[in-house]
């Protein structure tokens, strides 16, 4: 594997000395779709929230600024983006940013726990995508909001024939799946050239 591609493939579950330089890349290459995409949430003071595959935690600490008083768990697969998330956050840590391991596929919180959950350039990486929306679902509070947030919708782009793992969904198939896991008031949002935020809200 040629080293580009090696570097581009740690997006997957960053691991080791290229994982932690591509999670400092990717708090900075993500900032632009990230700050658009929490723009489509009204994000209240006092929320408590969840940012899952929360690699180098530059989300979480986009929602702590965004809410007084705010509560933001993270969960990665990654130890490195969990071990990055807790460095980036550790002035609250502990207190308002709380950050562990794990998957989505089996989110380790009650139900009816989260008034927003955020997905940023991730769900690419998740098996079971409709098992983990069921996830979602359960852990967030009635009326709380779901937001996707993608930057590659192309199955043949130039990421996905690089980045090993990776499945690349158009918006609409997103939609679908959160359609399908119950989600209500689905919408897709979308920014020019390839930027999409697609949001759904728990009955
Ligand atoms: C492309 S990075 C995006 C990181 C961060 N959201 C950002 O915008 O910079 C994808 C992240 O999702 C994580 N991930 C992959 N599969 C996951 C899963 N099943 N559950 C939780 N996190 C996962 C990876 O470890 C990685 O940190």
């Amino acid at each position: 594997m040629g080293l580009l591609k090696s570097f581009f493939s740690q997006c997957a579950r960053p691991q080791g000395s290229l994982g932690r330089a591509m999670l400092c890349f990717m708090n900075y290459t993500h900032a632009p779709l990230t700050r658009w995409g929490l723009n489509l949430v009204d994000v209240q003071d006092g929320w408590t929230m969840l940012d899952i595959g929360c690699g180098g935690g530059f989300t979480i600490r986009r929602l702590l600024q965004r809410s007084k008083g705010a509560k933001v768990y993270g969960i990665d697969i990654s130890e490195d983006s969990v071990a990055k998330a807790q460095k980036v956050n550790a002035a609250v840590l502990n207190q308002q940013a709380f950050i562990c391991q794990g998957s989505a596929e089996q989110l380790p919180y009650d139900d009816d726990m989260f008034h927003l959950v955020t997905a940023v350039e991730t769900v690419y990486f998740w098996p079971r995508l409709s098992h983990c929306l069921q996830e979602v679902h359960r852990v967030l509070k009635p009326g709380g909001k779901f937001a996707i947030m993608v930057e590659v919708v192309d199955s043949d782009s130039k990421w996905t024939n690089v980045v090993e793992g990776m499945t690349a969904y158009t918006p609409e198939d997103l939609k679908a799946l959160l359609d399908n896991a119950g989600f209500i008031h689905t919408e897709i949002h979308r920014k020019r050239p390839t930027y999409a935020t697609i949001i759904g809200v728990k009955a």
